[in-house]
């Protein structure tokens, strides 16, 4: 695998930072995740205006413009194999002498990009669905960052592995669903797809945006709302996105069967849309 850090491509095993790292001392930083079909980055410009939006919000300047982003993307898809894959980037606030304020005069962030291939969920997956479990989202009140402070989401997603299960729905003040711990959430009910709002409690899904734009090209009922958490228990059906996952079946959640139990027609229906996206309009 080949590496981008701090302007150099590399093996993986070369990559090296100074301990002294932020990321590493203060979880001081953001990053991204840009799925590429058929060599190409998927919603690039999207992808760049959320790590903007996560770069305000830690008040950290962007190192690059977009063109120079594009530019570095393309020689990392250039240097890594497969036709499908996925670039993590990280950039952190750089190295400096430990102190919890910002470095004074500034330092150069610490930029970081990997490349892995991208597989779809697997066809027994797709046929049998994934299970959930709930738990409280006792994360912080910026999760529209995408910050590398993962460590909430690293023990909300443990949760689930402890439990056989694939992800953790989280619930927001024992009142409403905000999204997973690395995925966003949809409740199906009655034919109509519900949608928690893009607030600060949750992160705006590329995948997301992808799920509600198939929903209304195809007259699919869609509402973009709080949805309680009594509704998620009496869900049809749940949906699960990301970049990495594209759309999952939940189909059982804390133990319980998810409407039938089995994937149900919206999650087939959605599937077979997004396969249809990802032929025509992310490979073109
Ligand atoms: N995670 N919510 C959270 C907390 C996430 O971490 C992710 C993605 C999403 C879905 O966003 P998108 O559709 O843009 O992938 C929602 C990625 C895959 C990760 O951290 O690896």
């Amino acid at each position: 695998m080949t590496v981008y850090l701090n302007g150099q491509f590399m093996p993986l095993e070369e990559a090296r930072i100074p301990v002294l790292d932020r990321g590493f001392i203060f979880g001081d930083g953001v990053y991204e995740v840009i799925p590429v079909y058929s060599r190409r980055p998927f919603r690039l410009a999207e992808h760049l205006r959320r790590l903007q939006h996560s770069l305000d919000g830690i008040r950290l300047a962007n190192p690059h413009s977009d063109s120079e982003w594009t530019h570095l993307l393309n020689q990392m898809i250039e240097r890594n194999e497969g036709e499908d894959q996925y670039l993590y980037l990280h950039i952190t606030r750089g190295v400096a002498k430990r102190d919890h304020a910002f470095p004074n005069p500034p330092v150069p962030p610490t930029v970081f990009m990997t490349s892995n291939p991208l597989t779809t969920p697997p066809a027994a997956l797709l046929r049998s669905g994934v299970c959930a479990v709930t738990a409280v989202d006792n994360r912080w009140l910026r999760c529209d960052i995408k910050s590398i402070a993962l460590l909430p989401n690293v023990l909300l997603r443990q949760a689930a592995v402890d439990a056989g299960c694939a992800e953790t729905i989280l619930i927001r003040d024992n009142s409403f669903m905000t999204e997973g711990a690395a995925s966003n959430i949809f409740v199906v009910k009655n034919g109509t797809v519900l949608a928690p709002p893009k607030d600060n409690l949750m992160l705006p899904g590329i995948t997301y945006d992808v799920i509600l734009e198939i929903a209304q090209i195809n007259n699919i009922p869609y509402e973009v709302r709080r949805i309680g958490v009594n509704e998620v228990f009496a869900a049809d059906e749940l949906l699960l996105t990301s970049s990495t996952k594209e759309v999952l079946p939940v189909t059982k959640l804390d133990g319980q069967p998810v409407g039938s139990g089995e994937p149900g027609p919206m999650f087939e229906r959605m599937h077979a849309l997004y396969q249809e996206f990802k032929r025509d309009v992310m490979r073109k």
